[in-house]
């Protein structure tokens, strides 16, 4: 990927599921600094540290599945369920129509990039409505904090890559 980029075809060049020792590996041995590290990322698996990282090193992070794929978007679910309850502790009137919008909202407020997926046409159109609806700050430190007092387990949706050496 080096090559690459030094032989000017490609104009930046990425990582994906970097865990922050791999990123510390990295940063220590690269020639030419990845723009840009895709990974797991929403309320319920924040990774604070990596972020950290990242930032400091100018490495913008991506965020996938900032829907938990889907769970945290599910009334079924017990983790939209509990996300749910946690924002009605704070916002009673609390609206769940926009919990994408405001799952979106979070991860940008801390200069993280999102790819949100559908497959539904509507609902496609409707992420795309994220920068028109409010921000809710409550609603964002309700995520921020959503695992601050351990009761909330930190999840994985997606395969772990922690278990790369
Ligand atoms: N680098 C990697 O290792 C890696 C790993 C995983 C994913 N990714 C990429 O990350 C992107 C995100 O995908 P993801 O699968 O992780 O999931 P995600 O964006 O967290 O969630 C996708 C799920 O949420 C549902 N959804 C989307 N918008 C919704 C809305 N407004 N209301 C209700 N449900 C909604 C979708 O259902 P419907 O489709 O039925 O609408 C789909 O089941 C994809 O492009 C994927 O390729 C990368």
């Amino acid at each position: 990927m080096e090559q690459a980029y030094r032989e000017n075809k490609v104009r930046a060049i990425g990582v994906s599921n970097y865990t922050t020792s791999h990123m510390q590996e990295l940063l220590e041995t690269c020639q030419v600094q990845p723009a840009l590290n895709q990974v797991e990322l929403h309320p319920f698996y924040p990774q604070n540290e990596l972020h950290q990282l990242c930032s400091k090193s100018n490495v913008l992070i991506q965020a996938y599945s900032s829907f938990g794929e889907g769970s945290l978007l599910n009334p079924s679910s017990v983790y939209h369920q509990t996300l749910v309850q946690r924002i009605m502790q704070k916002v009673p009137d609390f609206n769940s129509q926009h919990l994408p919008h405001h799952l979106l909202h979070w991860a940008l407020a801390r200069n993280i990039s999102v790819i949100p997926k559908s497959t539904t046409p509507g609902r496609i159109a409707s992420n795309f409505e994220v920068f028109n609806v409010p921000v809710d700050e409550k609603i964002r430190d309700v995520m921020d904090q959503l695992l601050s007092d351990g009761l909330v387990k930190p999840i994985k949706f997606c395969w772990d890559p922690l278990s790369i050496s």
